[in-house]
């Protein structure tokens, strides 16, 4: 069986990691591995693939930055010429970002079967780049992988037929479990001049939160004063990075800014932070199976169960709402459990049932 996996952007890299390592460990599957070029400085893509041993892609389309149109077609122009000279019998996307749904609708109009890892999650919220790039993405997908079981609910809800969905486990947690051990060696807290349990993790970087001032300005008043009772660490963003200096927060008291980090780097400091501050997806399951306190900064999430049984609490973007949650986020942590199945075999149960569903059409 012939697969060609594809990763674009930043979360895409955590994501992909062990599904190249399960496929490359197979006998009887070849892989392909795309990089779309969707994120391309050094900290926010080669670095991923160093630290998590990804194989070198054996294609980059070097697509680059652009409009959502521009990036997305931009694509689906160079991805389609790589599938018709490969003639996979499927392609495998990750996550939600363009390059996801990009590629999807690429090698669906080619007939080519498609696998959708983290299939299911729905913030309900239409604006969100992700949550057209999720909905589109599952439509067109023969294989629909779910990491937690409201993905069924809300699959089944938009029609998609049960034998097409399968409820597998998170890869970015076979991920982390693989990584733990290596990310404990990394120097950043001694670096950063921080001590376990004593400091505050913050990222941001939807264009909801940072590309409006106004909205930024508020959310980084809150963190100013939070960050008067611990420092807090803020690896920022590039996109975040230029809002920065718009709304004049690149200086506050107990701020301490980095540029991005690297994997190991960054799990280690949320490993021992006292409270995370986001509005990331990933980095609300990250936490929850840490089982450090996460409050994410939006007013939906698509990954419900980090809030039902993990650690994570959506406070939305008021600050008095965000100060407060954060101060008795310190005097009392939210404790939660691991979720069913995020235990580091998602990538192999995906391969499973990739090559059993290719053997029972091939006999
Ligand atoms: C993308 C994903 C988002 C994901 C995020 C993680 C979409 C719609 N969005 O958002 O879901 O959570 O990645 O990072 O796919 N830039 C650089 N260097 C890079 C990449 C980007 O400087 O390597 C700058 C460019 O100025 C670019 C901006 O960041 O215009 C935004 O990049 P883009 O890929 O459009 O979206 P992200 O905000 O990174």
């Amino acid at each position: 069986m012939k697969i060609v996996a594809v990763a674009g952007a930043r979360p895409n890299f955590m994501k992909i990691a062990p599904l190249m390592w399960e496929l490359r460990r197979r006998d009887g599957v070849s892989s392909y591995l795309v990089h779309t070029g969707q994120h391309y400085d050094e900290k926010m893509s080669k670095l991923f693939f160093v630290e998590l041993n990804i194989p070198r892609p054996d294609i980059d389309l070097e697509v680059g930055s652009g409009s959502h149109a521009v990036q997305t077609a931009e694509v689906m122009k160079r991805f389609e010429p790589v599938l018709l000279d490969q003639h996979p019998e499927a392609v495998l996307v990750v996550g939600d970002v363009n390059s996801t749904l990009a590629c999807a609708l690429t090698a669906v109009k080619l007939g080519i079967r498609v696998a959708h890892v983290e299939a299911g999650l729905r913030s309900f919220d239409r604006t969100m780049p992700e949550e057209i790039n999720r909905l589109l993405t599952d439509a067109i997908s023969d294989w629909l992988f779910v990491t937690e079981t409201s993905g069924i609910d809300n699959l089944r809800h938009e029609g998609i037929p049960a034998e097409k969905i399968h409820f597998v486990g998170n890869v970015m947690i076979d991920t982390l479990l693989a990584c733990r051990d290596r990310a404990e060696a990394s120097p950043i807290l001694d670096q950063l001049g921080l001590q376990r349990g004593s400091y505050g993790v913050l990222t941001l970087h939807r264009p909801a939160n940072v590309d409006n001032p106004e909205v930024f300005s508020r959310l980084m008043g809150a963190i100013e004063q939070l960050a008067r009772e611990l420092p807090i660490v803020f690896p920022v963003h590039p996109r975040t990075r230029r809002s920065l200096a718009a709304v004049g927060a690149e200086r506050l008291p107990g701020l301490i800014l980095t540029e991005p980090l690297g994997y190991l780097d960054f799990l280690k400091l949320v490993a021992h932070a006292r409270l995370v501050l986001t509005d990331s997806g990933g980095i609300q399951e990250e936490t929850t199976v840490l089982g450090v306190p996460c409050l994410t900064l939006r007013e939906n999430t698509e990954r419900p169960v980090t809030c039902s049984q993990g650690t994570n609490r959506l406070v939305g973007l008021n600050p008095e709402r965000i100060v407060a949650e954060g101060l008795q986020v310190l005097t009392s942590p939210s404790v939660g459990r691991v979720p069913e199945l995020w235990d580091g075999q998602a990538a192999r149960r995906i391969v499973d049932i990739l090559t059993a569903s290719h053997s029972s059409l091939a006999s």
